[in-house]
Formats: structure tokens, C-alpha cells, sequence
């Protein structure tokens, strides 16, 4: 069972992001699968690495390209970027240092602000490069 499906609804029609959500998406939902199957500790910090990275160097992509277009909704779309890591990263420091074990909420959490980034900011950067 997929946890979060890729569909047309998730394009933005820009080549490069719509391939850095797909890969995103397979992350989370294999975040998603492992800890359905029970994975340990040591295995989720992993993925969850991986994620992070990713994530980071998939916004530092939008941004440049934000300044290459001059985007004028620069700065409040690379602060959804920033306010999402710096959250990330607590929760993996947390994780980390065993404070806290990585749930199904934190997932959703991922998962909606996904959904909800791409649908409305992502899309808008997208709009913006098409029609330069
Ligand atoms: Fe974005
Ligand atoms: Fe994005």
C-alpha cells in the first residue's frame, strides 16, 4: 500500500521540480513502509537522513531558480522552506539523541505540508518560469 500517491493533480509542469517532488515522495513513502514493517531505530534515522538531505538540496534548486527569474515572491516562499528544515531538523536532533521515536504524525505532517507547498507555492514558481 502507497502511502502518498504521485498524480497529475501534484504537477507543476516545470521538469526538474516535478522530478524532485516524484523522488520526494518515494522517500517519504519509504520512510512510510519502513516503519510500517518495523524498523529500528538505526534503519529511520537513516532514511530520514536521506530525506532531509534531499529536501534541502530540492529548495536550494527552487531558490536559485527563484533568483535567476528575479521571482518576486522570493523571500516568502523561501521562508515556507526555511520554517519546514528548521522543524525538520529539530524533530532529527530529537531523534537523534533519543528524545523522541519517529511516528505516523510526523508523516502526515510531511506528507501535508508537501501537499500543500506544491499545490500552492511550488505551483506559482512554476507558472512563473513558464511564462518568462
Ligand atoms: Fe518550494
Ligand atoms: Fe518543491
Amino acid at each position: 500500500m502507497t502511502y502518498l500517491t504521485w498524480s497529475d493533480s501534484l504537477a507543476v509542469g516545470n521538469n526538474f521540480i516535478d522530478n524532485d517532488h516524484k523522488k520526494l515522495i518515494e522517500m517519504v513513502n519509504r520512510l512510510h513502509a519502513l516503519m510500517h514493517e518495523g524498523k529500528g531505530k538505526e534503519v529511520l534515522d537513516k532514511v530520514l537522513h536521506n530525506l532531509v538531505t534531499y529536501t534541502q538540496d530540492h529548495f536550494r534548486r527552487e531558490e536559485d531558480l527563484m533568483r535567476s527569474l528575479g521571482f518576486a515572491d522570493y523571500q516568502r516562499h523561501k521562508d515556507e522552506h526555511d520554517k519546514l528544515l528548521k522543524q525538520v531538523l529539530d524533530l532529527q536532533q530529537k531523534f537523534d539523541s533519543g528524545a523522541a521515536t519517529l511516528s505516523i504524525q510526523v508523516l502526515h505532517f510531511l506528507r501535508d505540508w508537501l501537499i500543500h507547498h506544491i499545490g500552492e507555492s511550488d505551483q506559482k514558481l512554476a507558472a512563473a518560469a513558464r511564462g518568462r
